[in-house]
């Protein structure tokens, strides 16, 4: 089912939780929504599932309203982050609980729930755990058992929210490759919540970054790993070195700053941002350069640098330990940075101090 949301927002308090959601998903396919804690993006999930509703804006599934139909008649099938399935109840029974709940008119009878049941069990791989108990399987067991409980009502949109977050990292690199099998053998059209970059550009067609209430970038792993669209997509991807530049007809510059890998830019002459993954910083020796090794660490793999510049600033660079002439590298080692890739904004204007008072409260609700 496609699915087409706009002007979506929704308040909770004096909390604008969302902020004007514009997403299209198409028919059958299986989008990451990939975002900070507190972004909104169960709130969104609620709203589609039909359990929270927005103030304003539009839900349409393949044309139809579905602000207009109640959670019951939209058919979704939904899983959480922690799933209870029904503890007095074997595996076989969660997941046959959706059907066998139907009105009468539309129930299947035992022998075609049975039947269900079965397939689902051997489709999703857990044939042998149909009569236990939930309380007698692992966490990566019972997420499988409550996704084959969405998944019983052959449900229209199926919606995951977190489904593999209290699990450890090796089950759910497996569940993600097994999710990712049962979604391309259903051809259900799949919305994927998580807080974990891996997961949801290994996992999903799409990505949609979201912060604080608004989708901030939408698209592939790649552009949005090398062509974030904002400074919060920049930071979220773990561009967390900030580094203040000015640009001159497309180049940036700065004190002890080797810039020259980094491609003119389109952007207007002045004050920039850029913004930088540790491991793109390359400190190399240079006893004219303004920067100085603050601290060193190491990983093991990787040798942690902090290096300050005169004013204070720091940024922290990461370089395989092998790759690294150790000694040049000491503390108060005068440094420049190599910047190997980065993203260049202009400036920000200063945040706004987090004063509240009634002019800026009415400048905010009148946008
Ligand atoms: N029922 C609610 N009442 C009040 N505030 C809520 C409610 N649900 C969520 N919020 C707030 O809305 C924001 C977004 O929450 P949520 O959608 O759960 O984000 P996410 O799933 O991205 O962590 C948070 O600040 C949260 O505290
Ligand atoms: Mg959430």
């Amino acid at each position: 089912m496609s699915i087409t949301i706009s002007g979506l927002t929704k308040r909770f308090g004096q909390t604008e939780v969302l902020r004007g959601i514009e997403l299209g998903v198409d028919r059958g396919e299986l989008v990451a929504l990939l975002g900070p804690s507190g972004s909104g993006k169960t709130t969104l999930l609620k709203i589609i599932a039909g359990l929270e509703w927005p103030d304003a804006g539009r839900l349409s599934v393949e044309g139809e309203d579905w602000l207009q139909l109640a959670a019951q008649d939209r058919r979704i099938g939904f899983v959480f982050q922690h799933y209870a399935l029904f503890p007095h109840m074997r595996v076989r029974d969660n997941i046959g609980f959706g059907l066998s709940v139907r009105p009468r008119a539309a129930r299947p009878g035992k022998a075609a729930i049975a039947a269900k049941v079965d397939e689902l069990l051997h489709f999703l791989q857990i044939a042998h755990l149909a009569n236990r108990y939930p309380t007698q399987l692992s966490g990566g067991q019972r997420q499988r058992v409550a996704l084959g409980r969405a998944l019983a009502i052959e449900p229209r949109v199926l919606l995951l929210d977190e489904p593999f977050g209290a699990l450890d990292a090796a089950i759910r690199r497996d569940l993600r490759r097994w999710l990712r099998g049962v979604h391309d053998a259903t051809g259900s059209t799949t919305i994927f919540v998580t807080h974990d970059q891996e997961e949801a550009f290994e996992l999903a067609d799409r990505v949609v970054v979201m912060g604080a209430g608004r989708i901030e970038q939408i698209g592939h792993a790649d552009a949005i790993h090398d062509h974030p669209a904002s400074p919060f997509v920049a930071r979220f991807m773990g561009a967390t070195v900030e580094l203040p530049v000015t640009l001159h007809a497309g180049r940036a510059e700065g004190a002890g700053l080797d810039l020259s890998a980094l491609p003119r830019r389109a952007l207007p002459d002045g004050a920039a941002n850029l913004f930088v993954r540790p491991q793109d910083i390359t400190p190399i020796p240079d006893a004219a350069a303004p920067w100085r090794i603050a601290s060193r660490s190491s990983t093991g793999a990787h040798l942690r640098l902090v290096v300050r510049a005169p004013d204070g600033a720091e940024a922290e660079a990461d370089l395989p330990r092998r790759a690294v002439n150790a000694e040049a590298l000491d503390p108060g080692a005068p440094v420049r940075l190599r910047i190997e890739a980065g993203t260049i904004f202009p400036a920000e204007r200063r945040a706004a101090l987090p004063v509240v008072t009634p002019i800026s409260l009415k400048l905010e609700s009148s946008r």
